[in-house]
């Protein structure tokens, strides 16, 4: 088995104590940074992973803020939220359906795939819709690879993902506060879904997926707001419709099904045109920088949207 180790930052590109603990998320990520440390340790399975497409050019960011700084509202409003009250979240067993318009209909056993030789490393762009972005090295299998095994029928047009409901492990799920209908849903058009870039993660830096970053799997399509990227996901279904989601639900005016990140097109209460950068400083804070058109992946997505107006279709 490989063991693998990412590059790691020089500590000069790791934000200093005094200004991470002056910005509120930072707060959130630094006081945290030992928990989220051990709490990713702790259950960790090495994974048997090996270099994909795109793992090379980026410079991941440093694991503590990934694992500290979450949204995953099952588990609370607050980016420090998911990491200190997920512990009582057991992701395995674990069965992902694929169902709906196919015609080999899929009962995947997780926990078999977090030792399967198949999985490969990613080093993607995340841009939030919030506008902060890291670099995340995900482990995983492009999403294309399973659809293709459940064979879609020919009216499929669409992918609809499901996540767990577990009110007695997801405190958030038990709160009154979130506003939100569980389960969170999100949804793909099915050549969306079945882009390479798509990918079905179970793993970051080389171990199994961290309860609060979407254990034991998640979607990652890097070309659009991180809130696509659903987390500990149940079913997958095929349809010929597009599929409600979360985030549109909530606020359709702000949250459109493509969400993909575009500089040009901002959100109504905010610009889109940079983002703050996790885990970086300069002498005046956290970094910002300009907000890549398709977070960087125009070459391999543009032609998906070709015709398309993106300020409608946002
Ligand atoms: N999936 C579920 N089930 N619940 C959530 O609250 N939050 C989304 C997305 N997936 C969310 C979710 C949002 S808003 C973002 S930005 C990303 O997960 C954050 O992923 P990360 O915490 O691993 O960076």
């Amino acid at each position: 088995m490989a063991i693998f180790r990412y590059p790691r930052p020089a500590s000069s590109d790791i934000t200093p104590k005094d200004v991470y603990l002056s910005r509120r998320e930072m707060l959130g990520a630094g006081a945290l940074s030992l928990t989220a440390a051990l709490a990713g340790t702790a259950s960790a399975d090495a994974l048997k992973t090996h270099p994909g497409p795109y793992s090379g050019g980026l410079a991941p960011t440093p694991e503590e803020f990934v694992t500290g700084y979450n949204n995953f509202y099952e588990f609370g409003m607050e980016k420090d939220d998911p990491v200190s009250h997920s512990g009582d979240f057991h992701p395995l067993p674990w069965t992902l359906e694929i169902s709906g318009m196919v015609k080999k209909p899929q009962r995947l056993d997780v926990g078999a795939l977090l030792k399967s030789s198949d999985i490969e490393e990613r080093i993607y762009r995340m841009r939030c819709v919030e506008a902060w972005s890291m670099v995340i090295p995900w482990d995983g299998i492009p999403l294309a690879k399973l659809l293709q095994a459940a064979e879609p029928e020919s009216g499929a047009k669409y992918v609809a993902f499901e996540s767990v409901v577990r009110p007695s492990e997801m405190p958030g799920q038990s709160s009154a506060f979130s506003g939100i209908s569980w389960p969170y849903v999100e949804g793909l058009r099915l050549d969306e879904a079945m882009n390479p870039l798509t990918l079905l993660a179970v793993g970051i830096y080389g171990e199994s997926l961290p309860n609060q970053n979407g254990a034991p799997i998640r979607l990652v399509v890097p070309w659009k707001y991180g809130f696509k990227g659903i987390k500990s996901i149940q079913r997958i279904r095929l349809l010929d419709r597009q599929p409600p989601t979360t985030w549109n639900r909530l606020a359709p005016s702000e949250y459109g099904f493509y969400a993909n990140v575009n500089p040009q097109v901002d959100h109504p209460r905010w610009s889109q045109a940079s983002e703050r950068v996790i885990g970086s400083k300069t002498l005046f804070g956290t970094k910002r920088q300009p907000t890549l058109m398709f977070n960087g992946y125009g070459e391999q997505v543009a032609d998906l949207y070709r015709g398309m107006n993106l300020h409608d279709n946002f």
